[in-house]
């Protein structure tokens, strides 16, 4: 990586520039660089509008970039190690779809894990690629889903020689990440394209303490949520490419189809600093961040009633077990005789702590590079009084184990999408055909997707969730589903 070049912030430095000219404002937005006053103004200031500029001379086209943006996403690959990259401003939910989009033609085969986060069900329905779904791994004891065993995703290619793509998840929500060096080898002796979501793995590049990231093990594509561990502004993610499999050309034409063509030049700008920031100082910052992140687990793992999941859960012998984020605590808390949604929610009710989610038995705390040491003592403080008050406090309530079975998949995500439908009770639907998407947030994971027929099993999977008041997001009010005529 070049350090000089890497200082440069073209983007931003362009938007900085045309700001001090003074411009005066005939173009879009109406706010004309904050010559107004809302509730808003009130809370933000008046400066940030300013940056919030729509498409002047000189600041280049997210779309057709020859200028700055071209030179912004040229730095964001040598960044992350590819050839390649695309910044994107609806998060690595467009991301997926468009990797979707781009790679696949409808009817072709791609390879995915069932624990997929929604967009990628919404790039199958817009792309009409048929998906084949392997099993990750499941720790019903925990409560969550891990990686994909190499052993399933290669049956998976070998039983399906005609399937053109495979989607791996580095790392889950919780984590962990799968052997996939080892897998891009594979998929690639058979002309595989792996594209990869790494929504919760933009930061892993820059630290070898942390697992590979996918342009390190030589995954084709992936699409990474720099505002969810690196500091840039929420909805900012980025598409990076390597090697020639994926047609970039493609890619982008799919963007075309999904972006606003009045791209947010403010989260476009916080692409650039925070690029700037990880190429220069990441090493050092995420060293500090896997310190903390020791220190916690370290001081958590000594209560009562709970425990921390450390790098010992993954190994080099667990293909879909092999290596674990170190910034993540997934703290498991059954032993305060809790379930996590109860713990989530007395955190931030007794000891306003916002937790990023909750399972059956599991809590998830994310320290990124903005965490400090002052929060983390907080955490630990709260820990420390639940359990004063819940460990041993009570007669050992059995808390229900959680497990995912998934329905098994009948038609085509799109067909079901697009056929007839009639609306019926959620309980009265086993064996029917689902035509719409039931998902729990978070983590965004679909219990059911279009085209699955539904199992008791996954009705039971919905009354435990809307018992444990999680957020349900379906097209039909809650109770309800649509399944196909
Ligand atoms: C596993 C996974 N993939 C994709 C996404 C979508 O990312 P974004 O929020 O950047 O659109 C999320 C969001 O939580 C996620 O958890």
């Amino acid at each position: 990586m070049n350090y000089e070049r890497q200082k440069k912030t073209p983007l931003l430095t362009a938007i900085k520039k045309y700001v001090e000219t003074n411009p005066t404002p005939f173009d879009v937005p109406g706010h004309k660089m904050g010559r107004i006053s809302t509730d808003l103004t009130d809370c933000l200031g008046n400066e940030i509008f300013k940056y919030d500029v729509n498409a002047p001379l000189g600041i280049d086209n997210l779309y057709k970039g020859t200028g700055v943006i071209y030179e912004a996403e040229a730095l964001m690959a040598e960044a992350f190690k590819a050839d390649k990259s695309i910044f994107l401003i609806n998060g690595t939910t467009s991301g997926i779809m468009m990797m979707i989009m781009g790679c696949l033609n409808p009817n072709e085969k791609i390879i995915l894990p069932r624990n997929v986060h929604k967009s990628a069900i919404n790039g199958l329905i817009v792309s009409g690629a048929i998906p084949i779904f392997v099993e990750p791994d499941y720790d019903n004891d925990l409560g969550i889903a891990n990686g994909v065993r190499l052993e399933t995703y290669i049956q998976a290619m070998d039983e399906n020689p005609d399937c053109k793509a495979l989607f791996v998840i580095n790392p889950t929500y919780y984590g962990v990440c799968s052997d996939l060096k080892t897998l891009v080898e594979e998929a690639h002796k058979r002309d595989v394209i792996v594209m990869a979501d790494e929504a919760h793995g933009a930061h892993m590049v820059f630290n070898d303490k942390l697992p590979l990231s996918a342009m390190e093990a030589g995954c084709d594509i992936s699409s990474l949520s720099l505002h969810k561990t690196c500091g840039s502004l929420t909805q900012s993610s980025a598409l990076l490419i390597k090697g020639d499999r994926v047609d970039y050309n493609r890619i982008r034409k799919a963007y075309t189809m999904f972006g606003s063509t009045s791209p947010s030049h403010i989260l476009l700008s916080s692409l650039d600093a925070t690029r700037k920031l990880l190429a220069l100082k990441g090493k050092s910052i995420l060293n500090n961040t896997i310190k903390l992140t020791e220190y916690a687990i370290h001081k958590l793992n000594k209560i009562d009633g709970i425990s921390v999941l450390d790098q010992n859960y993954c190994s080099k012998d667990n293909s879909s077990r092999y290596a674990f984020d170190l910034t993540r605590l997934v703290i498991r808390v059954d032993g305060l005789n809790k379930s996590g949604f109860e713990i989530y929610k007395e955190m931030r009710k007794n000891y306003n702590i916002q937790l990023e989610l909750a399972e059956t038995n599991i809590v998830l705390a994310i320290l990124a590079i903005g965490s400090t040491k002052e929060d983390v003592d907080k955490l630990i403080n709260a820990f420390k009084d639940l359990s004063s008050k819940y460990f041993n406090a009570y007669k050992r309530r059995r808390i229900p184990k959680l497990e995912y079975h998934f329905g098994e998949i009948t038609i085509s995500p799109r067909q079901a999408y697009y056929s007839e439908n009639k609306l019926i009770p959620f309980y009265a639907s086993e064996g029917e055909i689902s035509s719409e998407m039931v998902m729990i947030y978070p983590p965004g994971i679909p219990i059911l997707i279009p085209g699955e027929k539904i199992s008791k099993d996954v009705i039971n999977l919905y009354k435990f969730y809307l018992k444990s008041k999680g957020t349900i997001m379906q097209d039909s009010e809650v109770g309800m589903i649509k399944v196909v005529k």
